[in-house]
């Protein structure tokens, strides 16, 4: 059986979390974790599983996204031969596969209204039907299901069941974003730091630059520990040895004066060659007369908006992405009504 990785962390913020992951796990009822991408979900849910009564059982994983609807359904209900093209001998799903142990559901919100049905009825009375068959299925499983959107939100426009989420969400685990457990940065990237260098061979981990510490306790980490990890591993293995302590940390790794340039207005491969591209590209023009203010006006806040919601709404990182100050910024977004002044 896999042990499960070393959950590290010490601040506030965290051992609160800890205390909550304890408290939920020998709770034999449905749970939902709730974080940023990369914050720690899945290895929460693995935490749930390995302190419960169901720990020497299996802990089956499955990504909701990766999937189309009816092979979502099939995946997690098995089917029987004949069930669509293709199916020729009767195959097992997830839920049969976890029997006794737990089931960790991640991206749920975005789960087909269909599989939802029949996800509410096994969680509810631990029955179904494989796909294409008519015999009901008895299992005993514990459901743990993870999202980075709001459900709540979800469910009020229509897109996940309402019932299905009152029972999942017996109760609620937000993980919080690393930007606000500041305190685990540090001990977080030594630790990664030294699993990097161990398999580099180095003979010790010389640790971080001071430069490197102060970069990373400013950066905001959007993708949160997995970011983290990503960075720190990239820079140790930079590193030509385990001399000198680590700096020099890129954040993002496409930066490059060779960077193919991001086409306005949505992501196109294969542009032909003869056609312009990027910054120096003339943007569509309209053929109709302007108000160029009142266009520059409604440009100026689609950019701000969507610097908004590509940053996650950190104000900070906006203004980095827009290329503006801080206060630049603020300024932006209160002169559109986007924030309260
Ligand atoms: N508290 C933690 N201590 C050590 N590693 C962590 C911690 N939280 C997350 N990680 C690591 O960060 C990465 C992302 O974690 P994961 O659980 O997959 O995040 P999510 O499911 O929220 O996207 C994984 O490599 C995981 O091992
Ligand atoms: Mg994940």
């Amino acid at each position: 059986m896999n042990q499960p990785d070393q959950i590290i962390g010490s601040s506030p913020t965290f051992l609160d979390l800890m205390d909550k992951v304890s408290r939920a796990a020998p709770l034999d009822r449905p749970l939902l974790v709730v974080g940023e991408r990369g914050t720690g979900k899945e290895m929460i849910a693995a935490r749930l599983h390995f302190l419960s009564q169901r720990w020497n059982q299996v802990f089956q994983k499955m990504n909701c996204a990766a999937l189309a609807p009816t092979l979502l359904e099939s995946e997690l209900f098995g089917y029987e031969p004949g069930a669509f093209t293709g199916a020729r001998t009767r195959r097992a799903g997830r839920f049969e596969a976890a029997n006794n142990g737990s089931l960790f559901l991640d991206e749920i919100g975005t789960m087909a209204m269909e599989a939802q049905e029949k996800l509410l009825r096994v969680i509810e009375y631990g029955e179904f039907e494989r796909v294409g068959g008519t015999e009901t299925i008895t299992v005993d499983v514990r459901v743990v299901g993870a999202t980075n959107i709001d459900l709540p939100a979800a469910a009020d426009a229509g897109q996940f069941r309402h019932d299905l989420l009152d029972r999942l969400a017996f109760d609620v685990i937000t993980v919080p974003p690393l930007r606000e457990r500041r305190d685990d940065i540090i001990l977080l990237a030594n630790h990664f730091g030294m699993a990097m260098a161990r398999e580099l061979e180095w003979l010790t981990f010389p640790g971080f630059s001071g430069k490197a510490h102060e970069e990373m306790l400013d950066h905001d980490w959007p993708g949160n520990i997995r970011e983290l990890k990503n960075v720190v591993e990239r820079a140790v293995y930079c590193q030509w040895d385990g001399e000198q302590p680590v700096c020099g940390l890129v954040f993002d790794p496409f930066d490059s004066p060779y960077r193919p340039p991001a086409a306005l207005g949505g992501i196109k491969e294969d542009r032909p060659a003869s056609e312009p591209a990027g910054q120096n590209a003339k943007p569509k023009l309209p053929t109709e007369p302007q108000d160029m203010k009142q266009a520059l006006h409604h440009h100026e806040r689609a950019l701000l908006e969507q610097a908004m919601e590509q940053c996650r709404f950190n104000q900070r990182a906006a203004a980095k992405w827009l290329n503006l100050s801080y206060d630049q910024l603020r300024h932006g977004l209160k002169k559109h009504g986007l924030i309260g002044s």
